[in-house]
């Protein structure tokens, strides 16, 4: 993606993880995920392009806003986008560590329409990418990813949701010598983190959203990471019903391993998150004199970039202090 529609997207985020801020740790589940869904879609149609939600806050007769389907933005180059407006809804409500606002963009008809359902997942950073396959056991994995990242076992950490369904996964993983760092909420960043040294994550297994896994996988292709995916409808309270939907449109096996390539078919994709909560890869919405300050992470395929960024809002009498 060109540099200049980076920056609108940024844009997006950015405003959306400000807005989701003002709910920080109020525990309100319902408020905040509207706070992140409203900015995000008025960011997003503020934008010269056509812009066509592939991934989004569900179908469009259970989400007012940003539903699949919809189309956003003042008309232009046909852009496919992937969003979860805020990533970790829980986190945010809770003021718990990295709560994130996640959008995902490629060309028009790139990334997959997954269902909204479970996905089982393996993500590693560029490092350990040939390492690792989801068909492996957990204790091949580990010892992959240990060979791949020259270090003991005993020190690969592998983050898990913390979910009774991961408890089997957990024990295999600590039984094979490795860490296990469990996270309440927020698989995107689990995958993702595993790209972003200073995260102490070297690799993310376990089921969670297919949608998360979408927006992740486009981070993770767009640096040379490796994510893959099986769909998990047994996991679903509505499964059998979701698969019947999805058997009617999938252009996948739905039984098979969905590579980041059948996931993300194109070379032209980027992943965008802005901090809400502070965290380990990005810290959150900050204020201070007179500024609000967000931090950001772009993971862009067009030119292989992985970018940090600052943005400090000035108010009307703010003063710009990067302390
Ligand atoms: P939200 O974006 O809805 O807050 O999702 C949080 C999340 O933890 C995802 O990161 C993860 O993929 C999914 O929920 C797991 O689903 P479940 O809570 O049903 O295990």
């Amino acid at each position: 993606m060109q540099p200049a529609r980076i920056m609108e997207i940024l844009d997006v985020v950015e405003k959306a993880a400000i807005a989701s801020a003002e709910w920080n740790g109020k525990g309100d589940k319902v408020a905040v995920d509207q706070a992140a869904t409203t900015a995000m879609r008025e960011a997003l149609n503020a934008i010269d392009f056509a812009g066509r939600i592939v991934i989004g806050e569900g179908e469009r007769d259970e989400a007012p806003m940003l539903y699949i389907g919809e189309e956003v933005g003042r008309g232009g180059e046909e852009i496919d986008i992937a969003v979860d407006p805020l990533e970790g809804t829980n986190l945010c409500a809770f003021n718990k560590p990295n709560a994130l606002t996640t959008i995902a963009i490629a060309p028009r008809g790139a990334l997959l329409f997954a269902p909204d359902t479970y996905l089982q997942k393996i993500a590693a950073g560029p490092a350990a990418a040939g390492a690792v396959h989801i068909d492996k056991t957990p204790a091949e994995n580990v010892a992959a990813v240990a060979e791949a990242l020259g270090k003991p076992v005993g020190e690969v950490s592998v983050c898990i949701l913390d979910r009774d369904r991961h408890k089997d996964l957990v024990q295999a993983v600590r039984d094979a010598g490795a860490r296990v760092r469990l996270i309440g909420d927020g698989d995107v960043f689990g995958a993702i983190a595993t790209a972003v040294p200073g995260t102490g994550i070297d690799l993310y297994m376990g089921a969670g959203g297919a949608p998360e896994g979408v927006l992740a996988a486009v981070g993770l292709k767009a640096i040379g990471g490796v994510f893959m995916g099986r769909l998990r409808f047994d996991l679903d309270r509505d499964g059998e019903e979701k698969r019947c939907r999805a058997e009617q449109t999938a252009d996948v096996d739905l039984d098979g391993v969905l590579t980041m390539d059948m996931l993300v078919r194109t070379d032209d994709a980027a992943f965008l998150a802005c901090g809400v909560t502070d965290g380990e890869m990005v810290s959150g919405v900050s204020k201070a004199h007179g500024c609000v300050t967000t931090e950001s992470i772009i993971m862009n395929a067009a030119d292989q970039t992985v970018r940090f960024i600052k943005t400090c809002r000035r108010g009307e009498n703010g003063s710009v202090r990067f302390d």
